[in-house]
């Protein structure tokens, strides 16, 4: 698959078949990740990929904060509803660098839309999750990684449906 074709194809999956992601898969897509540029070249990622035990656990505690705290986004309970579904979930983590973090972060987002691509060109669907903001600390109690920052989660499975594309914005409007 070329790459504009996994860029234009790409859609954030909510809905996932029971279906088990091949391991080799999931390294080729963390490989992916290990390839993006980074700034400085610090390659400030870490990735974990969790087991279905610690996949369900962290949906689990998603819902329940959901249900203590209506007030948040309503959401939180959908992107778990994915995760639980979803074959696969990696964290991606960051050894904390206050110097560094906004470069970092910025290495960081390229290495996950890298991973995004390449499961698209494997014929697999993802989630990028920011959700999990909502419960970091007990996820990193949960896998034993207090060391390090929950940036993002990505959910990997074999998607159940077919989303149209979701608006952008025009060239007009993103060329000043
Ligand atoms: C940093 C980041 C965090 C996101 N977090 C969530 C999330 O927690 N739950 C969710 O359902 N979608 C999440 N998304 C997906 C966005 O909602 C989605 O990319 C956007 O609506 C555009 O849709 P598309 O990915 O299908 O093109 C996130 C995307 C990014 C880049």
């Amino acid at each position: 698959m070329e790459v504009n074709e996994a860029i234009e194809k790409r859609r954030s999956i909510r809905k996932f078949i029971d279906k088990e992601v091949d391991e080799k898969l999931i390294k080729k897509i963390i490989n992916s990740a290990r390839l993006a540029p980074s700034a400085k070249n610090r390659q400030p990622w870490l990735f974990k990929i969790t087991t279905k035990e610690e996949k369900d656990k962290i949906a689990n505690l998603m819902i329940e904060y959901d249900k203590n705290n209506p007030s948040t986004s309503s959401s939180i309970s959908y992107t778990a509803n994915a995760i639980k579904q979803a074959s696969e979930l990696i964290i991606v983590l960051y050894e904390k660098d206050d110097f560094w973090k906004e470069y970092d972060l910025l290495s960081i987002g390229a290495a996950i839309e890298n991973m995004l691509l390449e499961a698209e060109s494997l014929a697999l669907s993802t989630l990028w999750i920011g959700d999990t903001k909502y419960i970091n600390k007990e996820i990193c109690k949960e896998l034993g990684i207090n060391k390090y920052d929950i940036i993002s989660a990505v959910a990997v499975g074999y998607k159940n449906q077919d989303p149209k594309p979701r608006p952008r914005k025009t060239m007009d409007e993103i060329l000043i």
